[in-house]
């Protein structure tokens, strides 16, 4: 059944499917094929099954996905945390622990979902040094946040925001994190694989910049005077992602990473100091 829908993985869906429901892993499934039913896990297989077929992503259907080091909760209400955002972590993380060493930091998540950057980051960097803030205008989206928060022992590490970008931030921050909605209304319409996730983590205005260029009009007011400021982005927004980063914060020198499948995905920002080291500028091997 999962092979007549659109979906790029209708093998590797069922799998996660049934083992969702024997409450097995993939390989532990993978090494017991001649494994049974009873008839609740059958009746509850062809459920989701059918809510799949109907374009639910699979980590709302097992209520969670991998991320870095973590398992995170999700569901309705958030976007599942996808593989590429996890290099704009790893990206922050060296960033933190060989260039910005130096004084307390902040770091601010903006538009944090289920909190995958916010607290990947934090628990990887066990610094009392680095305080982590994660925001979200979307009480759905922080309702997820939460739970992860929980879940992974943070709640006393990371603290949670419900506001538009920056706009609640008074003082000034290290680094600003943002893997804001940046689809144009028609990449997203029809989109049987992201059409149940929230517009408002996907699509943001006619030309899918708006988000960011009303963050980046607003960063240079809380970015620190040796901050950086690292976005993903859809791989068509580069050239103009760097044109705003230059136009609207100054002092900040902007420049485009790739992802692993070649693609230009992120556009990083460094100011003052931290320009004079040109690792910075790279993904970490
Ligand atoms: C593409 S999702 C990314 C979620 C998470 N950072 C991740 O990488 O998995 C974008 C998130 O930005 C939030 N968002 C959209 N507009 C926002 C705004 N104006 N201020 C703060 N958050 C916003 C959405 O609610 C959504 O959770």
């Amino acid at each position: 059944v999962l092979e007549s829908t659109p979906s790029a993985t209708p093998r590797l869906d069922a799998e996660l499917l049934v083992g969702h429901v024997l409450d097995l892993s993939r390989t532990q499934l993978l090494a017991r094929p001649d494994q049974s039913f009873t008839a609740g896990q059958s009746q509850d297989l062809q459920q989701l099954v059918k809510r799949r077929v109907s374009g639910e992503p699979i980590a709302y259907l097992t209520g969670r996905k991998e991320f870095m080091q973590l398992t995170l909760a999700v569901g309705p209400g958030a976007l599942v945390p996808r593989p590429e955002t996890e290099l704009l972590v790893e990206w922050a993380m060296a960033l933190l622990r060989e260039q910005m060493t130096d004084h307390r930091r902040l770091v601010i998540d903006v538009g944090t979902g289920t909190g995958a950057i916010a607290l990947s980051l934090a628990l990887a960097l066990s610094d009392p040094n680095v305080r982590v803030v994660a925001s979200d205008v979307s009480a759905d989206a922080l309702f997820w946040a939460t739970v992860n928060r929980e879940q992974c022992g943070l709640t006393s590490r990371v603290h949670l925001v419900q506001g538009d970008l920056v706009s609640w931030l008074g003082t000034p921050a290290t680094l600003i994190l943002a893997n804001l909605p940046y689809l144009r209304p028609d990449q997203a319409t029809g989109n049987w694989e992201i059409g149940r996730e929230p517009d408002v983590a996907l699509v943001s205005g006619d030309d899918g910049l708006e988000a960011i260029r009303r963050l980046l009009a607003d960063a240079g007011r809380v970015l620190a005077a040796d901050g950086a400021i690292g976005l993903e982005i859809d791989p068509s927004q580069a050239a103009s992602v760097v044109k705003l980063m230059e136009d609207s914060v100054p002092g900040l020198q902007p420049r485009v990473l790739r992802d692993l499948a070649g693609q230009e995905r992120f556009v990083v920002g460094l100011r003052g100091r931290l320009q004079r080291n040109r690792h910075a500028h790279r993904m970490p091997a």
